[in-house]
This record gives structure tokens, C-alpha cells and sequence, in this order.
């Protein structure tokens, strides 16, 4: 080996991956929020009308669900010391399981440490190789990765397209496995997945269905049950995903569903017998956003009187909004660059809603993403407007 191979950097390649990013318009900093997650919050030493968080419904500094975590870490201590199949299972861990089950009228639940282990965790123990699934073409990474982990073929089915799924259903009959997954509320746009049609069509077929709610827990349904429950369609999804991580405010994902599937993925999934359980203080957290949940429906409605006022001032203005159909609301912009320019410009006028672009949209589906929560004021909505207005003028990305 000559002295100069020797020496050479193995890790240079990232350079130049790093440099294309930059090239692409790609690069982004991380921005760095000082204080807590709030409707108006401070980043990057700059004071912002928050657009860009999953803390739909304020959750994150409720004080019910601060009380409970300092209550729990006076209690219980910081950590749990273990995976949950060897000595990390507490009682509060077991008390949130059966608390999601009855909440989500489920026969059991069991906790991850994050909605993305959750779904890759679930679809990667319950699949094998010689299974098929069956999944929408933009949902979410977590479900990706499971599929690829579970070896399974995997046949993508375009966007909320019902009859290409049935298509696909009918060619692939001889699969003895097959699961049909999408997302509930898709992140990235907004819109809700078919589920009746979907699951009927599952049903149909004998494959098992699958929907990852992270962005419908909290959001849609009774108490923000979900897309199950927005659907009534109660008993006809086998697995339902939901995140503590979004609108619960704290963090965690979780999986319902039969009795015999949860102890399954106590058995099989590799993120809850490999990684050790949350601290007491996120159970108990969680356990009291669940009560919020149910004692202040009116967060709810907010979010949603919200969300209708933020998105006919997008309209107004004449921005594009895709298909949205919830508080994830995009504002279409195409190329990465220009949606980057639109971000950092309105981030410094007071205005946070994050660019987006490849690899989590499609190239030329570059876009702001906003999110409107429950705690947003409507002087805070209107300011934001605004400001978008003005930038978006500015860029020409509305004339
Ligand atoms: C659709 C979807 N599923 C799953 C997840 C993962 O959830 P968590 O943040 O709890 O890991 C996310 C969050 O980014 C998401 O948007």
C-alpha cells in the first residue's frame, strides 16, 4: 500500500457529497431553537412565528404534562435502567399501553421509543421474504426502511390511487402474505389517505392493513383517535401506528391493535427487545397528555379554526397549497433553491416554516411546510401571512 493511500481521509467522499448538497441548494444548518417549543418562539437568536413544529395541539409546555414528568422523575429517577424485556418494563410503561388500547378501542398497544421504531420495527418483525407489500408511494421513511428490513418484495402504488392498489391486489393473489400500508395524513402534504376504500379493499384481498397515523394521532377523530375513528372504520384496520412524538408532545410511537399481534412484537420487534425503554418522566408525560387530550377538547377545535383561517389567507394571496387537508399545509414552490431563499427570507422577516426538497419530497416538488398549531393566536396567523405575502411577492412565486 503506498504511503499516500495510507494517508488519505476514507471518510473524504463526504466532501464532495456535502459539496453537492451545497451546489443542489440543499445544505441546510440546523437551527437552534433557545427556550421552549412554542406558537412564537425564539431561533437562531431570532424571535419567530413558529411554522415549523409538530406541537399541534401546545402540548409540549402543557402544565399538566410538565407536572407529571417532575413528578415522575422525583418518583422514579431519570432513566429505566433497561430494555423492556429484561428488567426496563415500570408499571407506567404498562399503565400507557393499556391507556392507548382503551383510548384507541384496541384490545392492546405497545409503546416504542419513537414512532419511526414503531413502523420499521412492526413492519420488519410481522414480514418476511417471501412476503409483498404494498405501499403508497410517498409514505413516510420509517415505513420504507421496515419493508426494506423485512427482506419482503415491496410493489409501490401511486398516491391515494384506489384502483391501481386493487389492480395490484388482483396480480399479486398468489402472495400467500401481503400488507397494505399508508400513511394516515401524509407529512409531507397534507392530505388523507382513503382509508375506508383501502381497508375495504385489504379485506377483500385477505391482506392485512396497516395505516401510520404520527400526523392523525391528536389531529383527527374523537379526541384526535385517528384516521380510524375520522373514518368510523373501527375493526377493519388490523395495525394502527400512532406517535407520541407530534401532537402528545412528548416523544414515542406506538403500535394497536389484537392482543396476539402485540405480544408478537413484544417477541419480535427489534426496537423493543434491542434498545432500552423510555424514562418514567415520558410515560408519565404521555399518560397525561392522554387525559388533556380528552378534558380540552376545545384545543382541538382551535387547531382546526386555526388551520382554516391560515390556509384561506394562503389562498387569498394566491399561493398553491397542493391537496392538503389538515394543518400540515405545503406552499408549493419547485425548485430547492428558490423554496430555500423563500424559507431563510421569511425566517428573517419573523416567519419559521422550513424548506423542503430532496430526498423528502420529489425533485421539483420543493415547497415551505407549515404547520399551524392550537396555540397560535390570530394576530400571530395574520403576521405570518403577512410576511409570507410580501417574501412570496418578492420571489415571484405569486405575482
Ligand atoms: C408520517 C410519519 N410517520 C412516522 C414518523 C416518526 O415519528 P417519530 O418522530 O415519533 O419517530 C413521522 C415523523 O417524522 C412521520 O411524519
Amino acid at each position: 500500500m503506498s504511503a499516500d493511500t495510507k494517508t488519505k481521509d476514507p471518510l473524504q467522499f463526504l466532501d464532495e457529497a456535502m459539496a453537492g448538497l451545497k451546489a443542489e441548494g440543499l445544505y441546510r444548518r440546523l437551527r437552534v431553537l433557545h427556550g421552549e417549543q412554542r406558537a412564537e418562539a425564539r431561533f437562531d437568536g431570532r424571535d419567530v412565528v413558529n411554522l415549523s413544529s409538530n406541537n399541534y395541539l401546545g402540548l409540549t409546555t402543557h402544565p399538566k404534562l410538565r407536572d407529571a414528568a417532575l413528578k415522575a422523575v422525583k418518583d422514579l429517577g431519570v432513566g429505566s435502567g433497561s430494555v423492556r424485556t429484561i428488567a426496563g418494563t415500570m408499571e407506567l410503561h404498562m399503565e400507557l399501553e393499556r391507556r392507548i388500547a382503551a383510548f384507541k378501542k384496541t384490545e392492546a398497544s405497545v409503546v416504542f421509543q419513537s414512532g419511526f421504531a414503531a413502523n420499521a420495527g412492526t413492519v420488519a418483525a410481522i414480514l418476511g421474504k417471501d412476503d409483498l407489500i404494498l405501499s403508497d408511494e410517498l409514505n413516510h421513511a420509517s415505513i420504507i426502511d421496515g419493508a426494506r428490513l423485512s427482506r419482503a418484495a415491496i410493489r409501490v402504488f401511486p398516491h391515494r390511487d384506489v384502483a391501481a392498489l386493487a389492480r395490484l391486489l388482483e396480480e399479486t393473489a398468489d402472495v400467500k402474505r401481503r400488507l397494505v400500508i399508508t400513511d394516515g395524513v401524509f407529512s409531507m402534504d397534507g392530505d388523507i389517505a382513503p382509508m375506508p376504500q383501502i381497508a375495504a379493499l385489504a379485506r377483500e384481498h385477505g391482506a392485512i392493513m396497516m395505516v401510520d397515523d404520527a400526523h392523525a394521532s391528536g389531529v383527527l377523530g374523537k379526541a384526535g383517535r385517528g384516521t380510524v375513528d375520522h373514518f368510523s372504520i373501527h375493526g377493519q384496520v388490523d395495525i394502527q401506528v400512532g406517535t407520541l412524538s407530534k401532537a402528545i408532545g412528548v416523544l414515542g410511537g406506538y403500535v394497536c391493535g389484537s392482543k396476539t399481534l402485540i405480544e408478537y412484537l413484544y417477541h419480535r420487534a427489534r426496537p423493543f427487545l434491542f434498545s432500552t425503554s423510555h424514562p418514567p418522566a415520558v410515560a408519565a408525560a404521555c399518560l397525561a397528555a392522554f387525559d388533556v387530550l380528552e378534558s380540552e377538547p376545545e384545543r382541538i377545535q382551535k387547531l382546526w379554526s386555526n388551520t382554516d383561517r391560515f390556509k384561506k389567507g394562503l389562498a387569498r394571496i394566491g399561493f398553491n397549497t397542493g391537496t392538503s387537508e389538515t394543518p400540515i399545509t405545503p406552499i408549493m414552490v419547485g425548485e430547492a433553491d428558490l423554496a430555500m431563499k423563500f424559507s431563510d427570507r421569511a425566517f428573517e422577516r419573523g416567519v419559521f416554516a422550513q424548506g423542503i426538497g430532496f430526498p423528502t419530497v420529489a425533485k421539483g416538488t420543493a415547497r415551505l411546510r407549515t404547520i399551524v398549531t392550537a396555540t397560535h393566536t390570530e394576530e400571530e396567523l395574520d403576521r405570518a401571512l403577512s410576511i409570507l405575502e410580501d417574501v412570496g411577492r418578492s420571489l415571484g412565486i405569486v405575482r
